[in-house]
């Protein structure tokens, strides 16, 4: 177990949603944006139309300096943000993929050496050989998609690895080809606003403006299309059922499907725009086009994430970092069963021994310590549990999530009447079971008490969730 980190004003796991999704952007967009330049380029070579070099040159910057920089440094902010709000699922990916992630390190230099090398020399080499170049530039850009993608559907479905171990069953696991070509064909769409963005910037009355606005549009709806029909009849029937049950429960904010399907019918509406009347494209719309998709890549990504509840790793670790189940294969013992037996307390790294805690002379009130303790490691991955992770702007309060809140909807504020109720969470499907002992559920209750004082105290406030 490592130190838990609940987040500062903001919730821990919501500074990785946000940096995350910002690079689902980015990174997609270097991907998809490498493959339709590479289709306007081979146009252009075959044709013998240099008109589109113009684009290319125009686009090429772009990515350069927004999705490969800016791509970058979200890139290694999720790193980051998600080793300090999980360090033992990081850790459990790493063990298993290190060799997946040195390989994609690989293809990730090809990536940002082949922009700056295809950027630079458009016009400089022969056309064939820049044609080279894009090809390289796409399929590197690919290849780390397609790594990730093992890793990242690996924690929600990682299949056989539960049995066997093996981290290649984990990486080609039942949504990684789902999944790949999902997000494959949902590339297109931003990449497809993005061209918009571009080629809006090209002077009207410019040859190929037009043309390439109505290429934009086609890719992107194709590419919409497919993605749709991938997640509809593919992609959602191979989730396990509990990550359906999950998927329409309150564990996702209401708002969040509304938000996806605007961005799917903004797009749609602007890239139709794009395909029969190019003519009438301008920039405003492509930019609120794209701030759209940006929202809309927020819900689907938090949806994702939050479809695997309550576990980091599916049917191995829970987001509280407890291996739940034996791993045979690799000689792993589940660690609940005992925590449970023995309690929390003295057990684990970093859960000091309540005889430590009595004797800290600092220490007030040793019971109340020991309840934020077991709360901050069994509930701060999806709760907020302390004034924290709180931001309040006059009378309004910005949380996620947050058990006081959920303690008072339910009308349970008094210690005896939480410890019944924190009891039975396990009959909620995304929440876990308690690990500890009953003495160690008594002293979270009387912390949950104590944090509800807390969080109503002196003020009038409007209950507001995150
Ligand atoms: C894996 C994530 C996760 C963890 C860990 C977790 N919860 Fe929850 N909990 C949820 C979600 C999601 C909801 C639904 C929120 C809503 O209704 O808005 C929830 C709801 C609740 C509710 C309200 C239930 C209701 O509708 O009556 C309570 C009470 C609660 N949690 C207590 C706890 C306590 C106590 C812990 C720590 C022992 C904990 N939770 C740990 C995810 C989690």
């Amino acid at each position: 177990m490592y130190p838990i980190w609940e987040g500062l004003f903001v919730h821990s796991a919501m500074y990785v949603a946000i940096i995350a999704t910002f690079h689902v952007l980015a990174s997609h967009l270097t991907v998809a944006g490498a493959w339709f330049n590479l289709y306007i380029e081979r146009r252009a070579v075959r044709e013998n139309r240099p008109e589109l070099y113009e684009y290319l040159k125009r686009s090429a910057l772009g990515l350069m300096v927004f999705s490969y920089v800016f791509g970058a440094m979200s890139g290694v902010g999720i790193w980051q943000s998600t080793t300090a709000a999980n360090p033992r699922g990081i850790s459990t990916l790493i063990h298993n993929f290190v060799f997946y992630w040195g390989s994609e390190w690989y293809m990730f230099l090809i990536d940002v050496i082949g922009i700056i090398a295809y950027y630079y020399t458009i016009g400089r080499v022969s056309k064939e050989t820049h044609l080279r170049l894009a090809w390289i530039l796409a399929l590197g850009g690919s290849g780390t998609l397609s790594l990730i993608v093992g890793i990242l559907s690996f924690k929600l479905t990682p299949g056989a690895w539960l049995e066997n171990g093996l981290s290649l069953a984990g990486f080609y696991n039942p949504t990684f080809w789902p999944q790949w070509l999902m997000r494959f064909a949902f590339m297109f769409v931003i990449t497809g606003g993005w061209s918009l963005i571009i080629a809006t910037g090209i002077p009207r009355g410019y040859f190929e403006r037009e043309k390439i606005i109505r290429y934009a549009g086609g890719i992107g709806l194709i590419g919409l299309v497919i993605g749709v029909c991938l997640w509809l009849f593919w992609y959602e029937p191979t989730l396990p059922i509990h990550a359906r049950t999950v998927m329409v429960s309150p564990a996702v904010v209401p708002l969040t499907y509304p938000v996806i399907i605007t961005g799917i019918v903004a797009a749609a509406l602007g890239l139709g725009l794009s395909l029969l009347a190019p003519q009438l494209q301008r920039r405003w719309i492509a930019l609120i086009l794209m701030a759209l998709i940006q929202a809309a890549i927020f819900g689907a990504e938090r949806v994702r994430e939050v479809i695997r509840k309550p576990d980091i790793i599916s049917g191995y670790m829970s987001s509280n970092q407890l291996l739940f189940n034996d791993l045979p294969a690799r000689g792993i013992a589940s660690e609940e069963a005992n925590l449970k037996r023995d309690g929390m307390m003295g057990n684990l790294p970093f859960m000091p021994s309540p005889g430590r805690l009595s004797t800290n002379t600092k220490i007030a009130n040793p019971q109340l310590e020991i309840g934020r303790t077991l709360v901050t490691q069994q509930c701060s991955a999806c709760h907020n549990v302390s004034l924290q992770t709180e931001i309040r702007v006059v009378n309004r309060r910005f949380v996620l999530r947050s058990l006081a809140d959920l303690l008072v909807a339910r009308q349970r504020t008094t210690a005896a009447e939480i410890d019944v109720y924190i009891k039975a969470i396990q009959g909620f499907p995304y929440m876990h079971e308690m690990v500890g002992t009953d003495a160690e559920r008594a002293a979270m209750a009387i912390y949950l008490e104590h944090f509800i004082t807390q969080t109503y105290d002196n003020q009038a406030t409007t209950i507001s969730q995150r």
